[in-house]
């Protein structure tokens, strides 16, 4: 970061942001790509291109653009979303057609769908290249934007490249700041006029930034040197998920768990989470009966170890430690 090269970004002149803009756009098999601080708003900025205010969008029920971004796509982009369940991670196909079927019926129109891959809410589910295909044909033409926050988990998760996941969407994001660890940042990418259009929608949001490549170049590393590594968080989260399934949610299935996310229920998650606290075990919740324990590059085996024991310990009825 303290070497990177740098320009004006606003300009299309800082030479870091473009490599990084490049790479990206090359993992995915996309023709451009451009950067942006957080992964919302590149989810924002895909809404705001591929819908116009008014259009119904479908996206799973628990997804994050439906969920967790404080009603953004209502505010920024006009939309309503058509929720369909996805309480296993999983579209069924028929329900996104048969939400496309309603207009039909005297309906508002439906006018694109996001797709999740991993899905958090699941448990970090990957979508395979012929599910998201199914998908994307069962749009029968619209827009299809793909909030892969962690699309290189799904990509490790199901030994696939980037480009096979993506391929089937207009719209493709990505998180930098997540398993691949850099401090800032996320990255769209679609056609070349898409992602033009995107960056206007960028400098609406007022996400244009200038010297933007101290932020790229840890960008840069992480889509080099991070993603093989997300295996390793990948291992360590399917052995917290098997001693889940052993001490604190029984009727949990483990082998739900195929990439970073343990997501599992209880009966009292913030009880949970803070007994769990005070054994030096940082999780969360993401309703009042579900938890979510994330591995990444900072938890190593004898973190991991902690973690276990923390875990039996509850199981066991021993008390906090401090
Ligand atoms: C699936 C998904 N999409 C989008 C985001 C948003 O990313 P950011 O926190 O960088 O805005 C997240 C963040 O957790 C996420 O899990």
């Amino acid at each position: 970061m303290a070497n990177a090269e740098v320009g004006d970004d606003g300009y299309g002149e800082d030479p870091t942001v473009n490599e990084l803009e490049e790479a990206y756009a090359a993992w995915v098999g996309k023709p451009a790509a451009v950067f942006v601080p957080s992964g919302v708003m590149a989810n924002q900025i895909a809404m705001r291109v591929l819908t116009r205010p008014g259009d119904v969008v479908v996206a799973g029920a628990l997804q994050h653009v439906v969920g967790f971004e404080m009603g953004a796509a209502a505010r920024n982009a006009g939309i309503q979303f058509h929720t369909v369940d996805d309480t296993d991670g999983h579209l069924d196909p028929r329900s996104v057609q048969t939400a496309f079927d309603a207009e039909r019926h005297h309906q508002p129109a439906v006018r694109a769908v996001v797709l999740e891959n991993t899905h958090m809410a699941s448990g970090g589910s990957p979508m395979t290249p012929e599910e998201t295909g199914a998908l994307v044909a069962a749009a029968g033409g619209f827009p299809v934007h793909l909030d892969g926050a962690r699309l290189f988990n799904a990509a490790v998760a199901l030994g696939v490249a980037g480009s096979a996941l993506a391929a089937p969407a207009t719209t493709v994001m990505s998180c930098l700041s997540k398993g691949l660890c850099a401090p800032v940042g996320s990255v769209l990418a679609g056609a070349a006029d898409v992602i033009a259009q995107g960056r206007v929608e960028r400098k609406r949001l007022g996400g244009s930034m200038r010297q933007a490549g101290v932020l790229a170049a840890a960008g840069l590393v992480g889509l080099r040197t991070m993603v093989d590594r997300l295996a390793d968080d990948h291992r360590r989260a399917r052995r917290l998920a098997d001693v889940v399934a052993e001490t604190v949610s029984r009727d949990f299935d483990p082998a739900t768990c195929r990439t970073n996310i343990v997501c599992f229920e209880h009966p009292d998650a913030e009880a949970l989470v803070g007994a769990l606290a005070a054994r030096g075990v940082l999780a969360g919740t993401v309703t009042s009966t579900r938890v979510r324990l994330v591995t990444h590059a900072d938890v190593d085996d004898e973190m991991l170890d902690v973690a276990i024991g923390a875990l039996v310990a509850l199981r066991d009825g021993v008390g906090a430690t401090r």
